[in-house]
């Protein structure tokens, strides 16, 4: 947490030749979470990672999990995934044909819920669930790979979401997953963002090491938080 900003690290974006390292360097650089991102090569291209490979950061890690999956038809692979308190799980908004339901079934596996949204999908889809969600990750690029260009109009939806949560006096946080680097993070915080998922743009950086990234990351959440008080005020 950094000023009230959670930071949520990309799994997907890790050196795999160091990745028991790099997360345990994270985690005293004041990460809060391991970004897990799901991929099926159907809801979404490209694969990522499956139980077999997560579950093994547990063994060196206290760090939570915040599940992402791009999975079509989720409730079909919830028994692989095993929870722990703190842990958020988030599934696609496009990618459930009964959400509500599998909503349910999340909670009773003790996490956090929370759905997902693309960039095309309205916050509209989100008007009758959203006082059962911990959490809405707002996808500022179109799911599936690393290193794309922000979807400029998710910023927009971050801002109207945000006046819906306070409208309807909720809790729900907001995380972007995409893009997320110094130069979007200011206007991101400033529309009401509440968790940064950082990957390779922001965070795992070919230029510079993940200390001074993260001092990068600090700087340009100071200067969105800045930019929201100006706005509210
Ligand atoms: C996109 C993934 C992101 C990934 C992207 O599908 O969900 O988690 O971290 O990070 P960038 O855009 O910075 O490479
Ligand atoms: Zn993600």
């Amino acid at each position: 947490m950094y000023n009230g900003i959670e930071l949520s690290a990309s799994l997907m974006c890790v050196d795999w030749t160091r990745a028991g390292d790099q997360v345990r360097e994270l985690e005293t650089l004041g990460i809060d979470f391991l970004h897990i991102d799901i991929i099926d090569g159907v809801f979404a291209p490209d694969f990522t990672m499956g139980s077999s490979i997560i579950d093994q950061f547990r063994s060196f890690t206290q760090l939570p999990f915040d599940y992402h999956l791009m999975v079509e038809e989720p409730s079909r692979v919830f028994d692989g995934f095993k929870l722990l308190s703190g842990d958020y799980f988030s599934i696609h908004q496009e990618a459930s044909r009964n959400l509500h339901r599998d909503l349910i079934s999340i909670r009773k596996k003790a996490g956090m819920v929370g759905v997902a949204i693309s960039p095309a999908t309205s916050l509209k889809t989100l008007e009758y669930i959203i006082e059962d969600l911990d959490l809405v990750l707002i996808m500022t690029v179109n799911p599936g790979f690393k290193g794309q260009t922000l979807v400029q109009q998710s910023i927009r939806k971050v801002s109207n979401l945000k006046a819906l949560i306070r409208q309807m006096n909720l809790k729900t946080k907001i995380s972007v997953d995409g893009n997320v680097n110094s130069k979007t993070i200011p206007e991101m915080i400033a529309a009401g963002a509440d968790r940064l998922v950082l990957g390779s743009s922001g965070l795992f950086r070919a230029d510079l090491n993940l200390q001074k990234s993260m001092a990068e990351i600090h700087q340009s959440i100071d200067e969105g938080l800045e930019l929201r008080a100006k706005n509210v005020s």
